[in-house]
């Protein structure tokens, strides 16, 4: 029985890798490793956790010397990183947590790795890293594979010094890496710290929906099961050292998407049209505010046959339904401090 090591299951994107693997994959061994930071809830995995080929450890991979015992106690034959600080603003006002977990951690397992596993040809080193590592564009062009480095903010700093010594362990230790790149992610197990969720939930609260600048800036938004599927195509099918980069192709300006948001929830709430929309409240922009991304993934396409299953309208209308009828994870995710946290971040324009 293969053992795979995921890194971050209990998070946003992690969870949906852990389930997708642990029903997919019977045959493997699925070991969840997760610090549960405020972004990491177990609830989100309560479907598969008791399955016979999953066990869950908490663990901060930035203790070094723990990864290599887990490393020996469990010989795990791949690893799937996920594990992050994810959250540009978070970045902004704590740039050091960024630093340890993204960039620490990352060294962590790639020297656990290197130590431990002996016969390189039948491992795996797969780094799960994201489009804002190539730092921002104008009103055209798009991001691929070979397009150069240029982070802006200590989250995506922060994620390129880790894409860089993974290729580094690539090529100075013969480490079998594959690191992918996507582009914003969105769907059910959200924190509500990020656009899509956060509108959601205030919403659904009649709070002001916080729109940073003039909500002019450009994102690709992907399903995150879309994103979970490439990634589950990319660890089975891509050949040593490779980069794909991933993108649903589907960019929207940050205040369109709010207003197709509002639409959605005016009409699953029973609200009269325009009410939801009334909550936009432009407020101070993101230091360093990255104006567009926009992915090329032609290279997943062409050389594995990957494609999004939906459209944007369809997986947003399945995620609205999602929150809504998930109101006591959002209840429990929201409980404690949550609320004083984000009533605080926003000064109207
Ligand atoms: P998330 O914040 O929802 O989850 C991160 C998980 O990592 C949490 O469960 C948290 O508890 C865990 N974690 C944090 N620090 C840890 C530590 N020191 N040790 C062990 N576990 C720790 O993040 P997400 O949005 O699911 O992102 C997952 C990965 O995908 C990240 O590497 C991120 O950079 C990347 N990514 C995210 C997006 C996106 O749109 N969300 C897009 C592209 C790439
Ligand atoms: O591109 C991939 C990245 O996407 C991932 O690597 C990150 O982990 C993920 O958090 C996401 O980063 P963004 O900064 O793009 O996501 P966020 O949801 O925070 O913001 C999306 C856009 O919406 C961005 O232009 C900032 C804006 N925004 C965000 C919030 C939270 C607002 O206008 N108001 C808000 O309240």
């Amino acid at each position: 029985m293969k053992t795979i090591l995921i890194t971050g299951g209990a998070g946003f994107i992690g969870s949906h890798v852990v389930r997708r693997f642990v029903n997919k994959y019977p045959d493997c061994k699925i070991v969840n490793l997760d610090k549960l930071t405020y972004a990491g809830n177990l609830n989100n995995l309560r479907d598969i956790e008791k399955k016979p080929n999953y066990e869950f450890v908490r663990a901060d991979i930035v203790d070094g010397a723990l990864m290599k015992e887990l490393f020996v106690k469990y010989k795990f034959d791949s690893v799937i990183h996920l594990a992050a600080e994810s959250h540009v603003d978070r970045s902004i006002s704590n740039p050091m947590e960024f630093i340890n977990t993204n960039i620490l951690g990352t060294v962590n397992l790639l020297n656990a790795a290197r130590l431990t596993w002996e016969n390189m040809a039948d491992k795996r080193f797969y780094h799960i890293s994201t489009d804002e590592v190539y730092g921002s564009l104008g009103e055209t062009g798009y991001f691929y594979e070979d397009t150069a480095y240029d982070p802006r903010s200590p989250y995506s700093a922060s994620k390129a010094s880790s894409d860089h010594l993974v290729r580094a362990y690539f090529h100075t230790y013969k480490l079998p890496v594959v690191i992918s790149n996507c582009s914003n992610n969105y769907g059910s197990f959200q924190f509500p710290e990020k656009l899509i969720p956060l509108s959601i939930h205030n919403i659904k609260n009649n709070k002001p929906i916080p729109i940073y600048g003039k909500g002019e800036n450009i994102r690709d938004w992907l399903f995150v099961e879309d994103h979970a599927s490439a990634i589950d195509l990319i660890y089975h099918t891509a050949k040593t050292g490779e980069t794909y980069n991933i993108g649903g192709h589907n960019e929207w300006t940050n205040i369109s998407l709010i207003y197709l948001l509002c639409e959605i929830m005016d009409r699953k709430l029973h609200r009269h049209a325009g009410e939801s929309a009334s909550l936009i409240t432009f407020v101070k922009d993101r230091a360093g505010h990255d104006l567009r991304y926009a992915i090329d993934s032609t290279k997943i396409q062409r050389e594995l046959g990957w494609r999004p299953s939906l459209q944007f309208g369809e997986g947003l209308e399945k995620t609205v339904d999602w929150y809504l009828a998930n109101e006591a994870w959002m209840n429990d995710v929201t409980s404690g401090d949550y609320q004083k946290y984000y009533d605080k971040q926003y000064v109207k324009r």
